[in-house]
């Protein structure tokens, strides 16, 4: 497996890999079996799978957790190495923003869509988010040239974001939405993986686990028919930021199926976010 920390380096394995297609994993390590799924699944595509590793401070508020986000990089390495990945790309900040923050060419998500693409949900809450991620991953996709790139479902509106972004900037490249992996262990069942629940005391982390329940209980409602509204005034626990019913692709908020349900929540000072879909089978 390559280790590649500069964009000169970058280029020189490109240049090694011409005639593969290359199946690319963004992510900002502290890697967990969600990641590992998105490499597995970029794995059965066939080319070359190439995992970035870097902590985009673009994307975080100063009041948020960039400097204690988790870095266990060893670890991250051998995950990789292990799951079949070709090649890590971890590039410093000064090589991947060498002029810094400041003055930078950004993407923004769609003005007039604002309030529901970029705005709602996690955009509500973290201004400036989504223009992070999206100008990284915009980065990213120019410097590694994949034919494909997976993203998980767990964030959902960075992934509608980025499918946005892919095809109203033309990128030339395929987005494999890879669905969200949960603990499996009989305390925590159903908790979506995160890098943020190593944050989380075991009492926490049962707590967390009303996130998921909370999810398939009004899922369950409103294939029974009850009115989407009232299932979410409902359930809602006073510790939850938001829960919403949206349209999977526009998210506009929606009574209508196919739906997305959207919770975040605040434990401690840990903010965790899950989804799920609701759709006639
Ligand atoms: P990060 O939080 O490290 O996530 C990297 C990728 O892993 C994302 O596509 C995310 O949706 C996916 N992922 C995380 N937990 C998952 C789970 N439990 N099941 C399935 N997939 C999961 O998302 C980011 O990094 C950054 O915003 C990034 C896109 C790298 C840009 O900086």
């Amino acid at each position: 497996m390559q280790i590649i920390k500069t964009l000169k380096e970058l280029k020189n394995w490109r240049d090694g890999a011409k005639d593969k297609s290359l199946v690319f994993v963004p992510t900002m390590g502290a890697l967990h079996e969600g990641h590992k799924a998105l490499i597995q699944r970029a794995n059965q595509e066939g080319g070359l799978t190439i995992v970035s590793i870097f902590v985009n401070p673009l994307q975080f508020a100063p009041t948020e957790d960039l400097s204690k986000y988790p870095r266990t990089l060893e670890a991250d390495l051998e995950l990789c190495k292990t799951n079949g990945v070709a090649a890590v790309f971890m590039p410093t900040f000064e090589e991947l923003y060498p002029n810094g923050m400041q003055n930078l060419v950004k993407i923004v998500p769609p003005l007039d869509l604002a309030n529901c693409l970029a705005d709602c949900l996690c955009g509500a809450s973290r201004p400036g988010h989504f223009e992070g991620v999206l100008t990284v991953v915009a980065k990213l996709f120019n410097l590694v040239q994949p034919s494909k790139a997976c993203f998980g479902e767990k964030d959902f509106q960075q992934l509608v974001l980025i499918k946005r972004m892919v095809s109203d900037l033309n990128f030339n490249l395929e987005i494999i939405p890879v669905p969200t992996v949960r603990e499996t262990s009989e305390s925590f069942k159903g908790l979506a993986l995160s890098s943020r629940n190593r944050y989380l005391s075991e009492e926490q982390k049962i707590l967390a686990t009303e996130i998921y329940a909370t999810l398939c209980k009004a899922r369950e409602l409103i294939l029974s028919g009850e009115p989407v509204a009232k299932v979410i005034k409902d359930l809602t626990k006073d510790y939850f930021e938001y829960f919403e019913a949206r349209d999977p692709e526009s998210l506009q908020l929606s009574e209508r199926l196919p739906l997305r349900l959207f919770v975040a929540v605040r434990i401690g000072s840990t903010r965790l976010i899950d989804n799920l879909a609701v759709a006639e089978n």
